[in-house]
């Protein structure tokens, strides 16, 4: 048993709340009533990786779909696995869950080689498709107790309800759901059997804004259970939201690996400051005689190559001291799009749905 103080959202009252690693309680609270959920984390020892994946290769005939990547997902972290239509991902993610067969190379689940372990560990992970298909005359409760009987190992069907927040739909059939719905199924079904490690394969492809933010919450709370996600996608918005950990893959090779912020560091150009409508057409000429990079200057409007965040402070000190007057600054910072589009000179969405 957990016990821990959460405060409430509405009325600031400290409620003391106890419960069972991985449980997700309902709580009222006893000043001002308002209900809400709490989670309690998964305490996973953290003895083995929850994937180590070493010098992995496929060849299909003549092509190389994957081209000896190596790579390692921490437990209870959300890795993303990123790279356009074609750059080797699901065939990735296939041969870590077992499905298709490498050429060569070291996969190691929650520290098994699943070449001679595999059976050790399928319990353990949680699978969802890129191409997910459900039964469509079965309902949502229906379909949960249908894949959960192909486990031994079970969680509470009523738990995974409340965390994808399905409970209004529970009794409507797949085939009438919307899109996001059904894929907060697919992910429903992959945690039927409790896993430690959920597959994810282009979760969001397809959806609305909307849907897709409803995904990504889903996704918040699989880690706020502890649970190691492997998040496969095209979307870097989505990379940059949820991943702690991020591999781009293009064309059968991992060209860049880290936190988003070691990538924004290593491959990124620094950040841009845009000056908008400057009262003194001047300014150019005095941000270059103090040292800056001016990148771009016409008509008062002006780009600033920022490579420490100090330098935004400056500039500001400046244009006050010399009472420069403007419209709008901003600061762009380097993003996935950008680094991907540094690294390979190609574009890593084809859509920005
Ligand atoms: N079973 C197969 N036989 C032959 N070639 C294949 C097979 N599966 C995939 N490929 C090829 O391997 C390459 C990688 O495909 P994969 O499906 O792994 O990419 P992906 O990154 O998942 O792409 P997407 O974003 O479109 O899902 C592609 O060139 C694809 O055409
Ligand atoms: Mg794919």
């Amino acid at each position: 048993m957990v016990y821990k103080e959460v405060q409430c959202p509405s009325c600031k009252e400290i409620i003391p709340v106890s419960g069972v690693p991985g449980e997700i309680k309902k709580i009222s609270c006893p000043r001002c009533n308002k209900v809400g959920k709490v989670t309690f984390a998964n305490t996973v020892p953290l003895q083995d990786d929850a994937i180590m994946v070493s010098g992995l290769r496929k060849e299909y005939g003549d092509l190389v779909a994957v081209n000896d990547i190596s790579f390692t997902v921490r437990r209870g972290e959300v890795f993303a696995f990123l790279g356009p239509n074609g750059a080797g991902k699901t065939t990735t993610v296939e041969m870590i869950e077992s499905i298709r067969k490498p050429t060569s190379g070291t996969i190691k689940l929650l520290g098994n080689d699943i070449r001679s372990s595999f059976d050790k560990v399928k319990e353990r992970i949680g699978i969802l498709p890129q191409e997910f298909h459900s039964f469509e005359r079965l309902t949502v409760i229906e379909t949960l107790q249908y894949f959960s009987i192909l486990f031994q190992k079970k969680a509470d069907i009523e738990d995974i309800l409340d965390a994808m927040d399905l409970q209004h739909v529970r009794n409507k059939l797949y085939k009438e759901l919307s899109g996001g719905l059904k894929q907060r199924v697919g992910v429903a079904i992959s945690l039927v059997n409790d896993p430690d490690i959920v597959f994810l394969d282009e979760p969001t492809t397809g959806l609305d804004p909307k849907a897709r933010r409803e995904v990504w919450e889903v996704i918040k709370t699989l880690k706020a259970k502890g649970k190691t996600v492997f998040l496969t996608t095209h979307y870097m918005e989505e990379a940059e939201f949820l991943a702690d950990h991020i591999a781009i893959i293009h064309k059968g090779k991992i060209i860049a690996e880290g936190t988003l912020e070691d990538l924004i560091q290593t491959f990124g150009h620094g950040s841009i400051l845009h000056l908008r409508r400057c009262n003194n057409k001047q300014i150019g000429n005095i941000l270059k005689e103090e040292g800056f990079n001016i990148m771009n200057q016409q008509n008062g409007n002006i780009s600033i190559s920022i490579d420490y965040t100090d330098k935004i402070l400056d500039i500001l000190s400046i244009l006050r001291h010399e009472a420069i007057e403007y419209q709008s600054i901003d600061i762009h910072r380097p993003n996935l799009e950008e680094i991907f589009l540094h690294l390979t000179g190609a574009k890593l969405q084809g859509d920005n749905t």
